[in-house]
């Protein structure tokens, strides 16, 4: 399998793409997606003297900016010819203050949800070239709210607010890309949003205010927390599992229990598909790409 996964460097994406890398023989291609050079090329030595996979490669992709997402999406293309799995998790987390990105959004939207939205629309035709089934998983959680008058936050910020709406729009996403694909589509390709069962113990450690890392580390020592390993652990198989199985769990949103994956209930508010279409269109005026447009419309055609 190749898979790409944004957000690589890090937390719950370097865990995934960690053990990808280290399974079933190191057969499996890993791209992953970061805005740091020297971190990526840290995380690839890391990767190939701990997994020995000699397979994995890193893409620069600062995601506040649009002209980086356009830039690495020209670049996957001309590199590579398909794709069997993307890993949409790439995030910020804690911020003291709302960030404005030069595109004129808020960063935790652009950066959690807006840009990899116009990523995802824009790789379409290389998971579609999958001989295994081209598959997305996104990293969600269960809570949230879109604020559709004010989606920039600009009158009213919070980090936990803006992370979940972004996660909110994320789950919208997926259920309008599984709906498109179902109705419309030859070519299968399976959208999955996944929530982690536990907190894991990533790099948001290091970038939290002093009290809420000594209240992680009460609540680590406690057993609350799980490895970025163990995370990617539980979270491997969505990539590598055949396309039957990948494709039952399309549209689905879902979490592990008891070693194994459970079905939850998804929101009204993220089925209700006028919603789902609005946040469509709205994220592709705020785009304000005509290739990205126009691979929406074909989608819808
Ligand atoms: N930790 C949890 O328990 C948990 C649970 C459920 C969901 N989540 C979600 O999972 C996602 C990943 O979080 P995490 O906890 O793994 O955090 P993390 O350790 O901070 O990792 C975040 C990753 O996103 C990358 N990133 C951040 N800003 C970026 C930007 N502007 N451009 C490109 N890449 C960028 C980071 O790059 P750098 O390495 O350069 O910083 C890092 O690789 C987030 O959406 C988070 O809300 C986390």
């Amino acid at each position: 399998m190749k898979i790409l996964v944004t957000g690589g460097t890090n937390g719950m994406g370097k865990g995934v793409a960690k053990v990808l890398a280290s399974l079933d023989n190191q057969e499996h291609e890993v791209i992953i997606l970061c805005r740091s050079h020297e971190l990526g090329e840290a995380t690839i030595r890391e990767f190939e003297a701990d997994t020995k996979n000699m397979k994995t490669s890193f893409l620069i992709c600062d995601l506040t900016k649009f002209r980086d997402v356009k830039k690495v999406i020209t670049e996957i293309q001309s590199k590579h010819h398909y794709l069997d799995g993307i890993f949409i998790n790439a995030g910020i987390g804690y911020a003291a203050k709302r960030i404005e990105t030069e595109d004129g959004m808020d960063a935790h939207f652009q950066v959690n949800y807006l840009s990899q939205f116009m990523l995802t629309l824009n790789l379409l035709n290389l998971l579609e070239k999958s001989e295994m089934g081209g598959r997305i998983v996104f990293n969600v959680t269960e809570r949230g709210e879109i604020f559709w008058d004010d989606m920039q936050m600009k009158n009213k910020w919070g980090f936990e607010d803006g992370i979940h709406q972004a996660m909110v729009a994320k789950r919208m996403f997926l259920q309008k890309l599984h709906r498109l694909y179902q109705n419309n589509h030859k070519v299968k390709v399976s959208f999955v949003g996944f929530q982690i069962h536990e907190v894991v113990w990533t790099n948001q450690i290091n970038l939290v205010p002093k009290y809420m890392k000594i209240m992680a580390t009460l609540m680590k020592f406690l057993g609350k927390f799980i490895t970025t390993e163990k995370c990617g652990e539980i979270m491997a198989p969505l990539f590598c599992e055949n396309q039957e199985k990948s494709m039952e769990r399309s549209g689905k949103f879902i979490s592990w229990r008891k070693n194994s994956f459970i079905t939850l209930k998804e929101d009204e508010k993220v089925v209700d598909r006028e919603l789902q279409d609005r946040l469509w269109d709205m994220s592709l005026e705020l785009c304000g790409d005509h290739k990205t447009s126009q691979i929406a419309q074909s989608l819808s055609a």
